[in-house]
């Protein structure tokens, strides 16, 4: 009687944990496989503005620059204002991943940036970061052609998880850090984004120069970025959407003892509903089977 009373509980229960770890599972991949606001690669073109003169692309980054990020970096994008930091020296490449990436322009001084889908086009990003690199020399250049061919994918595995996967997990889906921040998902970044973030070091991520992380390690960190982790492999089978060992075990663990659970009432169920009608008739099992013959 107990026994049958635990099972009524048990089996909704059972019921409900893998329903729910399936949604969950596919709420994730879900996730997972919608594009985020990151534009593609073959968006982005380095040659985009080569056409018009560079006098004409620093008057319009000139131009750009004063109607939208004046009144926070100062006209000369010097920080006079006291609200947005100097961006004289930082080089055209920092310039660039703000903007590719939507933190810049803030609405407001206090806000966090944040990504979202870029305010300026790729022409536009690249003149208002030529005019700004032309108020001083030196900081972080536009990347250079990252040659992919030859950039050794293990070596770059080895070297995310040792600098990134701290901040950014193995997988690359990111995560919390202290103080309100978070490192970002790194699952739709372009391989000039990562170029631009390591020699960087934008807000809490350190900056890693050439001495740290050579140009052909980082070669091999951008593959590994943008060709795993954007399209991971999961030789295990199912990827769970890739959010860390520990969601994945607890997903993993709710299938399996939910599994387990319906799977034990099922059997008990059957051995239960035999054992009631042997006292009942009276009949051993030998008679049934002679009785189903006749
Ligand atoms: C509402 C004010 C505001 C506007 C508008 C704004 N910025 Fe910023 N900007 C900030 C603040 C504040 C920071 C510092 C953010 C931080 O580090 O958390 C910042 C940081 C930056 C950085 C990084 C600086 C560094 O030290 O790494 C760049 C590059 C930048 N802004 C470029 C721009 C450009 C280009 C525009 C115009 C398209 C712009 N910003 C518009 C407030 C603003
Ligand atoms: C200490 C933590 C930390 C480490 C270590 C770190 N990052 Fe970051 N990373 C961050 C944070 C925080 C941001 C977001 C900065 C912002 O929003 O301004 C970021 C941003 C990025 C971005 C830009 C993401 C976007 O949305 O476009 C890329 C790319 C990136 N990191 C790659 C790397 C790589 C590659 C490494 C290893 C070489 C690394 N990071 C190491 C914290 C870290």
């Amino acid at each position: 009687m107990g026994l049958r009373l635990l099972r009524k509980i048990l089996v909704p229960f059972a019921a409900i944990v893998v329903a729910a770890s399936m949604a969950t599972l596919l709420m994730g991949r879900s996730h997972v496989a919608s594009p985020t606001s990151t534009p593609s690669p073959s968006q982005f073109s380095l040659t985009a503005a080569g056409s018009a003169s560079r006098k004409a692309q620093l008057q319009t980054g000139y131009q750009l620059f004063q109607v939208h990020c004046s009144f926070c970096h100062g006209t000369r994008a010097d920080g006079s204002t006291g609200i947005a930091p100097n961006l004289q020296g930082l080089g055209p490449g920092v310039v660039q991943l703000w903007l590719r990436t939507g933190w810049m322009p803030l609405k407001t001084p206090g806000a966090q940036p944040d990504n979202k889908p870029p305010a300026f086009n790729d022409t536009q990003i690249r003149e208002i970061a030529l005019w700004v690199a032309s108020l001083k020399k030196g900081g972080v250049p536009f990347p250079p052609k990252l040659h992919l061919n030859k950039a050794n994918v293990a070596q770059g595995f080895s070297l995310f998880t040792l600098n990134c996967a701290p901040c950014h997990t193995i997988t690359g889906a990111g995560d919390a850090l202290a103080d309100g921040y978070h490192a970002p998902p790194l699952k739709a970044v372009t391989r000039h984004e990562v170029y631009e973030a390591v020699r960087s070091g934008p807000q809490n991520m350190p900056q890693f120069g050439p001495k740290n992380i050579t140009p052909a390690q980082l070669r091999d960190i951008i593959k590994y970025v943008v060709k795993y982790i954007k399209h991971p492999v999961s030789p295990g089978g199912i990827s769970l959407g890739g959010v860390g060992p520990v969601a994945e075990g607890f997903v993993g663990l709710f299938i399996g003892v939910g599994g387990c659970l319906l799977a034990a009432y099922w059997v008990g169920d059957r051995t239960e509903r035999g054992s009631e009608e042997d006292q009942g008739s009276g009949e051993g099992p030998a008679g049934e089977r002679e009785a189903s013959h006749a």
